[in-house]
């Protein structure tokens, strides 16, 4: 018994942000973004459109494209570095949005790796037998947690979800393997200092604005390539299969550069991994599935492929996924 991916979708708002538009009050250029990150632009949700929206539009179409019925969902775990709240927590946000209340649901603060650390906890929780149908959300509207002033972070990041609906399956496809590694001391590289309990949000504060996301971005690149490289190397090992077996690699969507140094790493020519970071920035959690479902629309990836899933993120935690498709 194994756990697969039943349905799979992602939903993006409507307003593009290029590089251009960050030129026009910023001192940076397209030439300096696209060149150190590869990112042309990127989405931005309107104010009054939470984190939980998104999540929900992506979820509606990966229940439907899973062809189940709402009411066969017996968890929700949401994977969200913006919450709408700090509690309740987001899931249960998207469970009452969805109409399926009284199923369990809770969040993961596991960043950018979130989407992996969701789909671990469902495998787990339906090889163990204990639930069948499992719904997984990352979902992020990151430009709510930015300082649009400061340039070294403002440019990077963009607003969007991903969803997959996941589900029990005797076929040879599906979850073949996980490993996800979290390490706490390096959690001042990449933090938003204040809106928890740590640092009272006063006046002075939000003059410092400590309130936004912070991140040290050349430590956070070396520490990435790094991880990202050995944790699918171990995973890989793991299952004893080989780089050369692997037919896509879904990497988490942060930098161009990143992408670049962890192919070579792992040994995977860059024509077999999935890039669309140019269109939509770091979307966080949502990076993974967005990545994933646009490859799925556009027919790259075919039944039975092998996938091969790395991403890293705050905390700072990093993981690594095979899928046979
Ligand atoms: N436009 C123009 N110049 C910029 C800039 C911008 N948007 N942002 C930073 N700079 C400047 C810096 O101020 C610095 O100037 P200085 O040399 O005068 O001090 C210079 O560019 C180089 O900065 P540095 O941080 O060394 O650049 P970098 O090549 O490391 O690229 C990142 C910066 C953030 C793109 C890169 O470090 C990165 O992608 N890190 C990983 C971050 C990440 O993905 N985090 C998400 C984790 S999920």
């Amino acid at each position: 018994m194994r756990s697969f991916i039943k349905g799979l979708s992602y939903y993006v708002p409507d307003e593009v942000l290029t590089n251009h538009f960050f030129e026009k009050y910023l001192d940076t250029s397209d030439e300096w973004i696209t060149q150190r990150t590869g990112i042309k632009e990127r989405r931005r949700a309107p104010k009054e459109v939470l984190t939980s929206d998104l999540g929900v539009a992506a979820a509606e179409k990966a229940i439907k494209q899973a062809g189940i019925d709402k009411a066969e969902i017996e968890l929700v775990v949401c994977a969200t570095a913006t919450p709408d709240y700090l509690f309740p927590s987001t899931a249960c946000i998207i469970g009452d949005k969805l109409g399926i209340n009284g199923v369990p649901a809770f969040d993961i603060a596991a960043g950018c790796t979130g989407f992996i650390y969701g789909l671990a906890i469902a495998d787990a929780f339906i090889r163990s037998g204990i639930y069948k149908t499992v719904l997984v959300v990352g979902a992020e509207e990151l430009f709510k947690i930015m300082d649009m002033e400061d340039r070294s972070m403002c440019v990077l990041f963009g607003d969007g979800a991903g969803a997959a609906v996941v589900s029990v399956t005797e076929d040879d496809k599906g979850i073949l393997g996980f490993k996800i590694h979290a390490d706490g001391s390096y959690g001042d590289l990449l933090i938003m200092p204040a809106r928890g309990v740590a640092v009272e949000l006063t006046e002075d504060v939000i003059k410092k604005k400590l309130h936004f996301a912070k991140m040290k971005g050349n430590e956070v690149f070396k520490i990435a390539v790094r991880e990202m490289g050995n944790v699918a190397a171990e995973v890989l090992s793991d299952l004893s299969i080989s780089a050369d077996n692997i037919d896509w690699v879904i990497p988490h969507q942060a930098n161009i550069r990143i992408i670049q140094a962890l192919a070579k790493r792992i040994g995977i020519p860059m024509d077999k991994v999935i890039v669309n970071l140019h269109k939509y920035g770091n979307t966080s959690a949502a990076s993974i599935p967005i990545a994933l479902g646009e490859a799925l629309e556009e027919g790259k990836i075919k039944r039975g492929d092998m996938l091969l899933l790395v991403a890293f993120g705050a905390g700072l935690t990093w993981g690594a996924m095979v899928l046979k498709w």
